[in-house]
């Protein structure tokens, strides 16, 4: 069973109901924008207007999305077919699309345990159908905020799909630049490496506009301005600190295209060359 805030059962259709009441489509939300920049449909107005001003600040941001998607993949197929890593908690993870953690990580490993969390209400209402997975394994997901990561801890849907006194994989992929320094995002993050064991990793990845030379950090960020959620893109020693006390994998902190690149994968040109994100993976010693 599955529980948010309010206590209720996402199995339950009252739940998406009240999920769909608290769904605003007017102002512009992160899961969505990324929905539409990666060609989905669960999209508003809202956030389409924010998705194509950010094209127009940054011509490289639908390809750099899907790069941003494909080292996710490559970096989770690593975590289930070479690292052993058979439980996921992935913070932050987005409206379900075809290739999510659960799939990707059950291919290699059937018996692979996923808890998604997301503080978007429509990523629940869609979460719903994820909870499907291999018969083999265990997908559940939860309407949580990273900023207050012992309610994630100790969510007991949560507790259900993990065990924490073995490996597990945190996910925070494409979220971390929506937690301002304010709200403290290395403290979210240690409290996280903290609770799980050695041989745990960390998958992270984050905006940056170390690659962005003509633009200022407000134009890029004013898509933003009306979302819940503001944009802060960190430059690569801010986002490093993030592993801090943990080992990085080959090849480290790099920009996502560069991460374990695969042979067979298509890679698109992205307009201007880079992708703009950052991305690492890094095991608790
Ligand atoms: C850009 S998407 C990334 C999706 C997926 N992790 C990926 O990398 O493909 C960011 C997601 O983080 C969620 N999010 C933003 N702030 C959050 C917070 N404070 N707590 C939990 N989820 C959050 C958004 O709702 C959205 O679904």
């Amino acid at each position: 069973m599955t529980h948010s805030d309010r206590g209720t059962d996402p199995l339950d259709p009252a739940y998406a109901e009240a999920s769909v009441t608290r769904i605003n489509p007017h102002i512009p939300h992160p899961a969505r924008i990324y929905d539409y920049l990666l060609g989905g449909k669960d999209n508003f107005a809202s956030d389409r207007k924010a998705a194509e001003a950010l094209i127009e600040v940054s011509p490289g941001t639908r390809e750099g999305v899907r790069a941003h998607r494909a080292f996710l993949g490559r970096a989770v197929r690593y975590l289930a077919a070479e690292a052993g890593i058979t439980q996921f908690l992935d913070i932050g993870t987005g409206i379900p699309t075809q290739d999510h953690t659960h799939t990707i990580a059950q291919e290699s490993v059937p018996e692979a345990r996923v808890a998604y969390v997301d503080n978007d209400p429509i990523v629940l209402v869609h979460g719903r159908a994820l909870l499907t997975g291999d018969p083999a394994g265990m997908t559940d997901m939860i309407e949580a905020d990273l900023r207050q990561p012992e309610k994630i801890l100790s969510d007991p849907a949560v507790r259900a799909v993990i065990d924490f006194t073995r490996p597990v994989a945190v996910i925070l992929a494409g979220v971390l630049h929506f937690i301002t320094d304010e709200e403290d995002p290395y403290g979210v993050v240690e409290q996280l490496k903290a609770a799980v064991p050695s041989g745990s990793h960390l998958l992270l990845s984050h905006i940056t506009l170390d690659f962005a030379d003509h633009l200022s950090r407000e134009e890029f960020t004013k898509p933003y301005d009306d979302s819940p959620a503001p944009m802060v893109p960190r430059t690569h020693d801010e986002t490093l600190r993030f592993f801090e006390g943990w080992d990085l994998v080959d090849p480290g902190l790099v920009e996502v295209v560069t991460w374990r690149p695969d042979p067979v994968e298509y890679q698109e040109q992205i307009p201007g060359g880079h992708a703009w994100a950052y991305g690492g993976l890094a095991i608790k010693p």
